[in-house]
């Protein structure tokens, strides 16, 4: 025997193994409660480990070990952490909620940034939204460089680049990079050149360009893959399995030259679509593939850029406005302006931050409010 099963008062039942029971004892010998971290290594363990004794005590479980270890372990302690499949599909949320999909009859939800600043009920509903649908508006910041670092701050620190924390978007910077021009943006993600690119950006407008043009288009392109998937599966693979070269060179701060190689759609290990890679600005022109696969690339990336048109929305920012989104799923782009007509007046500021710090709060807020989350 290698399990124990135990029944709970709710009726589920779920089997422990011998050897993870061991490895788990909560004792301070082989547990830190100070430092909520395993004291006990892999070293010690017996992988053929069968406990002397088990006897059922407060109703949790006190198990004697072979060499007269004892390990007790509460009911509530083992519900929580139950192998049954019902179980472990809840547990999924502690560590991601599941996306909604969204398409082009999508109304962005918004938040109120003062209430975002100093109400942590809503900013806990309000970093469920971000996480569900990889985009929120937050409306009536004030119109000046600074509120959206202090709602990052807020949050955990901001992620720099080698642009720095946060910079201002406007057509008057010397031109290193085409965010500074007036040029159409395509949809993209921002910053695939860097090995772990940020996982959220934020784009607070401050100032917007008042005649036609300076609108951001957005597409959900976690959704636009599955698509592709449904649509065309041999293309669908042609994008998860060939990586492509971007690139981002010159000066900010630093001389800087970043390359790093990475597939358009990424997959995770159970081949969820996890992370999208696109930008035509920064996909380098070098390419590791022979000539029947940069045919076969163009022809994969084509369908999918179709897609992310077909389901995108178009909004124009309003100064005050913070478009937060999940930069590893929700491709952004910007319609072309008119410099003439009020030139260098367009002016958004732009900071990052990483989904682990987003997610820490996430959990932080729901503990504080004992909420539970599928
Ligand atoms: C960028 C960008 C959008 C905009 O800088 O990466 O997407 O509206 N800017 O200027
Ligand atoms: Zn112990
Ligand atoms: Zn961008």
């Amino acid at each position: 025997m290698k399990t124990i099963e135990v029944g709970f008062g709710d009726k589920t039942r779920s089997l422990y193994p011998h050897v993870w029971l061991r490895e788990n004892c909560q004792c301070h010998q082989c547990f830190s409660q100070g430092a909520i971290a395993r004291v006990f290594l892999v070293d010690e363990l017996d992988l053929n480990i069968q406990p002397k004794e088990i006897q059922l005590e407060n109703g949790g479980l006190l198990v004697t070990w072979p060499d007269g270890h004892t390990s007790q372990f509460s009911g509530q302690w083992l519900h929580e952490r139950s192998f049954s499949d019902e179980a472990r599909a809840k547990q999924r949320s502690r560590s991601n909620l599941k996306k909604v999909f969204w398409g082009s009859d999508f109304k962005i939800p918004t938040m109120d940034f003062d209430l975002a600043m100093t109400d942590d009920r809503a900013l806990l509903e309000w970093l469920v939204v971000l996480e569900k649908y990889g985009i929120i508006l937050v409306e009536n910041a004030p119109q000046k460089p600074g509120p959206v670092l202090d709602l990052i701050n807020r949050l955990g620190f901001a992620r720099p680049t080698h642009y720095g924390t946060d910079y201002l978007l406007n057509i008057d910077h010397h031109v290193n990079n085409l965010a500074y021009t007036s040029s159409k943006l395509g949809l993209h993600t921002d910053l695939p050149y860097v090995d772990y690119p940020p996982g959220t950006t934020w784009l607070h407008c401050i100032r917007q360009h008042e005649g036609k043009g300076g609108d951001n288009d957005l597409s959900d392109g976690a959704h636009a893959a599955q698509l592709l998937k449904e649509r065309d599966r041999y293309l669908f693979d042609v994008l998860t399995r060939t990586p492509i070269y971007f690139q981002d060179s010159g000066f900010e701060t630093y001389d800087f030259d970043k390359i790093t190689r990475a597939p358009t759609i990424q997959l995770d290990e159970e081949g969820n679509i996890s992370r999208l890679n696109i930008s035509s600005q920064s996909r380098d022109s070098l390419m590791d593939l022979d000539t029947e696969g940069v045919l076969l690339f163009y022809k994969a990336l084509k369908a999918l850029n179709n897609i992310l048109y077909e389901i995108s929305i178009r909004v124009k920012m309003k100064p005050g406005d913070i478009l937060v989104l999940d930069n590893f799923r929700v491709l952004h782009g910007r319609t072309p302006f008119d410099t003439d007509s009020s030139s260098g007046s367009r002016c958004l500021h732009n900071a990052y931050i990483d989904w682990s710090e987003l997610r820490s709060k996430r959990r932080v807020l729901q503990k504080k409010f004992g909420v539970e989350l599928e």
